[in-house]
């Protein structure tokens, strides 16, 4: 089954799943925002919407998303903020180079088939001295983890990779740089990375 696929079947449930567990995650990895300004913003892979209450008025946001039936559930969400809706992929945005401040990249990195294709688009569409804002889950260096990575045989197809390593992800795109990296949820499998594009 394709993510698209999944995603249009767990779309209806996706609020009741996530919406109360990450909010807190959420909102402190969106803190690092400018809260003041009219800067363009990308949300890649915007799912639901449930990065909305979370984000700072003022700016110009894009989100995009890969399934339709996510993207629908953002809308009631929009109210007064600046928001345009994009069906497309992470691994390959349909963005001109440079043209965004910041990425929000909450659990997209992890969930799409090569997190180095998103990540390097990303890059491509940052412009020099915006900065990333990373949530998701991520294997250590060496970790071996087994029952992840047999997970992962099944989860890749369905929801999410469990056998990423963030650091061989960033090794692709030297570009961008740690800023900030946190441990936040189930001993630090979860993060909330910071990175930067030199200006
Ligand atoms: C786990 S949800 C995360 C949604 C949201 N970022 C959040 O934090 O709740 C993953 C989202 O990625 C989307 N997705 C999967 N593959 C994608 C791709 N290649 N490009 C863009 N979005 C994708 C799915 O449709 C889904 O909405």
């Amino acid at each position: 089954m394709s993510l698209r696929r999944s995603y249009t079947i767990i779309a209806p449930l996706y609020d009741a799943l996530l919406e109360t567990a990450g909010g807190r995650l959420r909102a402190a990895s969106l803190a690092q925002l400018p809260q003041q300004g009219t800067q363009d913003i990308l949300i890649s892979g915007i799912g639901t919407g449930l990065d909305l209450p979370h984000l700072p008025p003022g700016h110009t946001y894009t989100g995009l998303d890969l399934t339709a039936a996510m993207l629908e559930r953002v809308k009631p969400r929009i109210g007064n903020l600046q928001m345009n809706l994009v069906q497309g992929n992470s691994m390959a945005l349909p963005f001109a180079n440079e043209c965004f401040d910041h990425v929000v990249l909450h659990l997209i990195l992890a969930i799409v088939p090569d997190g180095r294709a998103c990540l390097r688009e990303t890059a491509r569409v940052l412009k020099p001295g915006g900065s990333v804002l990373v949530l998701d889950k991520f294997l250590k260096p060496g970790e071996t983890a087994p029952l992840r990575r047999m997970l992962n045989l099944l989860s890749r197809h369905l929801v999410t990779r469990l056998d990423v390593v963030f650091e061989e992800v960033l090794a692709a795109v030297p570009e961008l740089k740690v800023a900030g990296d946190m441990p936040v949820l189930a001993g630090g499998w979860f993060r909330s990375i910071r990175l930067t594009k030199a200006g």
